[in-house]
């Protein structure tokens, strides 16, 4: 693994990636939930993957990330660790792995360093979990907030929809904002926010931010590896930009695998033994 790292580049930390809130240059985030595509994403430069609990809807097919479970983010964070030698790996901490009580919010965290492996744990809120942030970065672990649009809270907000609109949503997102920094969290997901509240928290606080579907204001940008690769062809929400279509190029290369077996012409004498 020492000489892995060594062949890619240096580790990337994030003490490191706090340098660059002031240095740059913007950091690039993408979500990575097993071992090939993890690799992949390394070997491409990423600074970081995040091992996101939207793995509930691209790998698990549900409606939203709430029924993911700790074990479940344990094991894709195990093999997405599996997968990196240079980039950060951060994990989610899950639905209600946190929200009861700080005690369980520090044993979670525990699980996805020790027995997955990840660098950095993410969390989403702002006021109301910033003692928790508090107790895991004394503790020695790096914490990524999120805030705005936090996918956890889905049904508070009456659906995926973006946040902050009004004066009221707009303040509280920013206090959330600054408690989460305060709280000493080195980054923090903003999520689907107008660009201009973005960039003026970007602004005025020293945590980096990584924004997805909040403008080009952030200190970096993160993208769900599914919307990145257009692996589902059904599926781009606006603030995401494809760049691949691997989608439609499994389904293309899945059906001439069956016309192929069908007509008799997989496999050739040179793909079998004699
Ligand atoms: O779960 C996830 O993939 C995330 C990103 C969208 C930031 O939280």
């Amino acid at each position: 693994m020492a000489d892995e790292t060594k062949k890619q580049g240096e580790k990337v930390t994030a003490r490191a990636l706090l340098d660059r809130k002031v240095a740059g240059p913007r950091i690039a985030v993408v979500t990575a939930y097993d071992y090939t595509f993890a690799r992949l994403a390394d070997a491409a430069g990423l600074d970081i993957v995040l091992v996101g609990d939207s793995l509930g809807m691209t790998m698990q097919g549900h409606s939203s990330t709430l029924p993911v479970t700790l074990d479940e983010m344990v094991y894709h964070t195990r093999m997405v660790s599996r997968g990196v030698a240079r980039a950060h790996v951060v994990a989610d901490m899950p639905f209600m792995s946190y929200q009861a009580s700080i005690e369980d919010g520090i044993r979670a965290a525990g699980r996805l360093i020790k027995e997955g492996g990840a660098e950095a744990v993410k969390l989403e809120g702002g006021v109301d979990v910033a003692p928790l942030i508090e107790r895991l970065v004394s503790a020695g672990v790096p914490v990524m907030g999120h805030v705005g649009m936090t996918p956890q809270s889905v049904h508070a907000f009456g659906g995926f929809k973006v946040q902050g609109r009004t004066p009221e949503r707009r303040a509280h997102i920013l206090e959330d904002a600054h408690a989460v920094a305060a709280a000493g969290a080195y980054a923090m997901v903003i999520e689907s926010v107008p660009r201009a509240l973005a960039t003026e928290i970007t602004a005025a606080v020293p945590a980096l931010t990584i924004g997805i579907g909040a403008g080009a204001g952030c200190d970096g940008q993160v993208l769900v590896m599914h919307d990145l690769l257009g692996l589902d062809p059904h599926w781009k929400p606006r603030f995401a930009r494809r760049y691949a279509t691997l989608g439609a190029d499994a389904t293309r290369a899945f059906s001439a695998f069956v016309a192929d077996v069908r007509d008799g012409q997989f496999p050739t004498n040179d793909e079998s033994f004699e």
